[in-house]
């Protein structure tokens, strides 16, 4: 039983691992205060609102509740984050770099410098006039956010 457990554990941390090494970042929940902080920056009028990377799914679900009315759409790549995070709704179980964005209202991230990086010129090509991207930790390169509360910022694309 014990030798079972134990396997299991490194079957858990193995995967945890790799995922990490591949996906470049590990599924590191956002804080309480940051989440009250990014949601507290959020328009209220949004209807859909994308979660580039949901890892284990607090702040999908935060989402939810703060957006009854809203379509809540989240990515996560990550096996055993998603898993738990579909438990309590769907989640999409693919690529960020992937997600279509054209539609959304808000796009909410917690990443990491390099992700931000990358997102940037898709920020620009697919977000809508208005949109917003929400971001906790790891500012938009290249841009000036249009609010801030500590480290969540806000973008408003206009175009
Ligand atoms: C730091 S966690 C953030 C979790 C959650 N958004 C929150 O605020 O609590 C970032 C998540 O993004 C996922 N991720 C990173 N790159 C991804 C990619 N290319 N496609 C899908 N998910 C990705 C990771 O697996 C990880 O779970």
């Amino acid at each position: 039983m014990q030798l079972l457990i134990m396997m299991g554990g490194i079957a858990i941390i193995g995967l945890l691992y790799w995922y990490g090494q591949r996906l470049r970042i590990m599924p590191v929940p956002t804080l309480p205060a940051a989440r009250r902080r990014a949601l507290g920056l959020m328009p209220r009028d949004a209807k859909v609102v994308v979660e580039l990377g949901s890892g284990w799914g607090g702040m999908t679900r935060r989402l939810r509740r703060a957006f009854p009315h809203a379509t809540v759409i989240a990515y996560e790549r990550s096996i055993l984050p998603w898993t738990v995070a579909r438990l309590s709704g769907p989640v999409i179980r693919g690529d960020i770099f992937a997600a279509d964005l054209t539609r959304a209202d808000i796009v909410f991230c917690y990443l990491s410098p390099w992700h931000m990086a990358q997102l940037a010129p898709k920020f620009d090509a697919e977000l809508k006039n208005g949109a917003h991207v929400v971001s906790v930790a790891f500012p938009v390169p290249g841009r000036t956010a249009d609010a801030q509360d500590a480290s969540a910022y806000l973008y408003r694309y206009a175009k």
